[in-house]
C-alpha cells in the first residue's frame, strides 16, 4: 500500500530513526548512491513560494536519478481550475509521487485520499513535517538526542506544531513560549502531551540546548502583519535571551528569517547559529524520505 507523509503522526519513532540513518549515509556519500529513483517522476504542486523546499527536493530528486516537475499555482490552480480530487486522480496516472505545499492542510489530505501514489507535505497551514525531520536530524548531528531540551520562541504555527510532535515522539523535552492567543492548537498539545507552553521567552529558554524561532507572520497571514508585529515584539531571539540558555546552546531557524524581528543579525550570524547546516540537511533527509516512500 502507498504511504503518505502528511504529518509527523504518519511515522513511527523507528521509521524516523531509519530515515536519519539513511540520511547520514546519503550526506556522507552525496553523489555515490546510485540512482534509486531512475525512471521515476515527481510533481511539486506549490500554492505558495519556496526556496529551500523546492530547491532541496528538486536537487535531491535529480541526484537520485529521478525527474521533478514544478507545478506552481499558475499551472494547476488547485480548487479553482480543477478540484484537488481530480488533480490527484489525473496525476496518479503520470507520476510516481507528489510533493505538495498548500494553504489549507485539508487540501493535502484530499490530494492524498484520491492519489494512488505517495503524497508528501511540503508545508501547509498546519504542519511542516519535512522541516521537523530535518531539524531533529540537525540536533542529532550537533548534540545527540538524549537529554536535550528545545525551546521554541514565537508563533504556534505549522513549524512549531511539527516540532512539538516530533520532539514528543523522539523523547526530547520541548518548551514553547508564545504570546497569549498564539499558542499551538489543542489537538497538537494533546498529541505532544509532554510539551510545556510558556508565555515568557526567558522562562522557556532556561536550561535549553536548542533555541528555535520562526517568522511571526506566516505565508497566508499577511493581513495580520501589523497586529502580529505588536503581539510578538518581546518574542525575539537576541543575545540577551541567549545568555539565559545553556552555555553551548545552538540556534535553529527554518528560514526565511525576518532579521530584526524574530531574530537579530548578531544571533543569526553568530557562532551558535546552525541555520545553514539545518537548511542543507533538508536535502539529505528528504532524499531519505523519497527512497523510503517510493521504494
Ligand atoms: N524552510 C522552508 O520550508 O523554506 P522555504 O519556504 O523557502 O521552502
Ligand atoms: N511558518 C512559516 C514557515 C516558512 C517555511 C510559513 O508558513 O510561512
Amino acid at each position: 500500500m502507498k504511504k503518505d507523509l502528511l504529518t509527523i503522526n504518519d511515522l513511527s519513532s523507528s521509521e524516523i530513526n531509519d530515515i536519519f540513518k539513511l540520511a547520514s549515509e546519503l550526506k556522507r556519500n552525496r553523489q555515490g548512491f546510485g540512482e534509486p529513483l531512475k525512471g521515476k517522476t515527481l510533481g511539486l504542486i506549490f500554492e505558495k513560494p519556496s526556496n529551500r523546499t523546492r530547491v532541496s527536493f528538486e536537487v535531491g530528486i535529480t541526484e537520485l536519478g529521478g525527474h521533478a516537475i514544478y507545478l506552481g499555482s499558475y499551472e494547476i490552480d488547485l480548487g479553482k481550475r480543477e478540484s484537488p480530487k481530480d488533480v490527484a486522480k489525473v496525476l496518479s496516472r503520470y507520476l510516481n509521487g507528489i510533493i505538495a505545499r498548500t494553504f489549507s492542510h485539508k487540501t493535502v489530505v484530499e490530494l492524498a485520499k484520491h492519489s494512488s501514489i505517495p503524497v508528501i507535505n511540503g508545508l501547509t497551514d498546519y504542519q511542516h513535517p519535512c522541516q521537523a525531520l530535518s531539524d531533529l536530524f540537525t540536533i542529532k548531528e550537533k548534540k545527540g538526542l538524549s537529554n536535550i531540551t528545545v525551546a521554541f520562541i514565537g508563533d504556534g504555527n505549522n513549524v512549531l506544531n511539527s516540532l512539538l510532535c516530533i520532539c514528543h515522539k523522539m523523547g526530547l523535552k520541548i518548551n514553547a513560549a508564545c504570546p497569549k492567543g498564539y499558542e499551538p492548537s489543542k489537538d497538537i498539545l494533546k498529541e505532544a502531551s509532554s510539551a510545556a507552553i510558556f508565555n515568557s521567552p526567558s522562562d522557556a529558554v532556561k536550561g535549553a540546548d536548542v533555541i528555535y524561532t520562526d517568522v511571526w507572520t506566516s505565508m497566508g497571514q499577511e493581513k495580520e502583519y501589523k497586529r502580529r508585529l505588536k503581539a510578538f515584539k518581546k518574542y525575539q531571539v537576541n543575545a540577551e535571551l541567549m545568555k539565559l540558555a545553556n552555555k553551548d546552546a545552538i540556534v535553529l531557524h527554518c528560514l526565511p528569517a525576518h532579521r530584526g524581528q524574530e531574530i537579530t543579525d548578531e544571533v543569526m550570524d553568530g557562532p551558535a547559529s546552525m541555520v545553514l547546516d539545518q537548511a542543507e540537511n533538508r536535502m539529505h533527509v528528504q532524499k531519505a524520505i523519497l527512497i523510503k516512500l517510493l521504494k
